[in-house]
């Protein structure tokens, strides 16, 4: 999936007619202040601000989007668009020249990619988007603020960037669907999310398995009981409904092996969810069974997407497995343009 990088003008700003933002995060900390809410700068992958040259770079997109703009990533250029009350900035890896619409700006710190992150530089964007930053040097915290644009601002911007096939949500186009009893598959998914820069949605019973109900070895714990008796594996989710679960055009979906299959709760999401037009790609930790027929039973259950062969790790998953595994299985699908790094 392409977009084009096309430099939008102010043709089409709107009157700031929103509300006050106070944004303040400190170097080293995860977790920022938006309105006196806290909340993780780069929700599930505990990324937080660095300095570099003198420069405060960070991971943009909640800080983007909490301004009321919108983050677009285009993977072969390396670029990030980001776009707000009209105005756009291009930033690319690696290059201290960015755009502030059809104007070039030097940047002190290029834009860099760490720990797999893309970290953009805060000051340059937020002044640029017209907010105040302060720096702090003694508490090492920025604070970003002034008066958002109003709610539907974002729309009017989208629905004027449809003429060039832009669509504001597409970078976020992976996503990483996982279901993980005592945190083996949660670690891989976690991985897997930092390596493609995907959403990650977290599938979770009603009644969450305690230890007691995982043992195997009990011939009357809840997990022998349902897996002796099929039809009680039907495990009511927390919710089964992603957030903009149209967006996404791969999804990869992990979960632990039992019995040689997939967990059931992970049935229960597939079940609910229509995958047609999407690419899934199954993954999964075990203590020694291979992925087997877990993904073409969970493809049988779905009856839509188009489903490849996945993989099974061990209970342990090293970064390098797993973008080694990444990088071959997204090779062999098409849509890759938009992955963040
Ligand atoms: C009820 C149950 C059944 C299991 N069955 C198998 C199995 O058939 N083969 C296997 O290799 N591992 C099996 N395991 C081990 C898990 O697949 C393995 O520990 C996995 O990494 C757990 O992932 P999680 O931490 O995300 O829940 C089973 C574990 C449980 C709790």
């Amino acid at each position: 999936m392409v977009f084009t990088l096309s430099v939008v003008t102010g043709c089409f700003a709107v009157e700031n007619s929103g509300t006050n933002l106070t944004l303040s995060m400190e170097i080293g900390n995860p977790v920022m202040t938006v309105n006196g809410t806290q909340s993780e700068i780069d929700p599930g992958r505990g990324t937080a601000p660095v300095i570099q040259n003198g420069r405060t770079l960070v991971p943009i997109r909640a800080i983007v989007e909490a301004m009321g703009g919108t983050v677009n990533w285009d993977g072969e250029t390396q670029t990030a668009l980001l776009e707000y009350n009209g105005d756009a900035i291009t930033l690319t890896i690696g290059s201290k020249t960015a755009y502030l619409n059809e104007n070039e700006n030097t940047l002190d710190t290029a834009p860099a990619v760490i720990n797999g992150r893309t970290m953009l530089p805060i000051r340059f964007i937020a002044e640029s988007f017209g907010f105040d930053v302060e720096w702090d040097d003694d508490t090492k915290t920025i604070t970003i603020s002034g008066q958002t644009v109003s709610a539907d601002t974002p729309a009017t911007v989208q629905e004027e960037n449809s003429d060039t096939g832009e669509n504001s949500d597409e970078s976020a186009n992976v996503l990483v669907v996982y279901y993980s009893a005592t945190g083996n598959t949660e670690e891989a998914a976690n991985k897997i999310a930092s390596a493609v820069n995907g959403d990650i949605f977290e599938i979770e019973p009603a009644e969450p398995y305690t230890s007691n109900d995982l043992n195997w070895n009990d011939e009357n714990s809840r997990v022998v009981y349902e897996y002796e008796n099929p039809d009680e594996r039907d495990v009511e989710l927390v919710s089964t409904a992603v957030p903009d679960w149209e967006s996404y055009d791969t999804v990869f979906i992990g979960y632990p092996i039992w019995w040689g299959i997939a967990a059931w709760p992970v049935s229960s999401f597939v079940e609910a969810n229509d995958f047609t037009g999407k690419t899934v790609i199954p993954f999964c930790t075990s203590s020694s069974s291979g992925i087997g027929e877990s993904g073409t039973l969970l493809e049988e259950t779905a009856g839509t997407g188009n489903w490849i062969d996945g993989m099974r790790f061990g209970s342990r998953v090293s970064e390098d497995d797993i973008s080694t595994w990444v990088n071959s299985v997204l090779e062999n699908t098409e849509d890759t343009d938009s992955l963040e790094n």
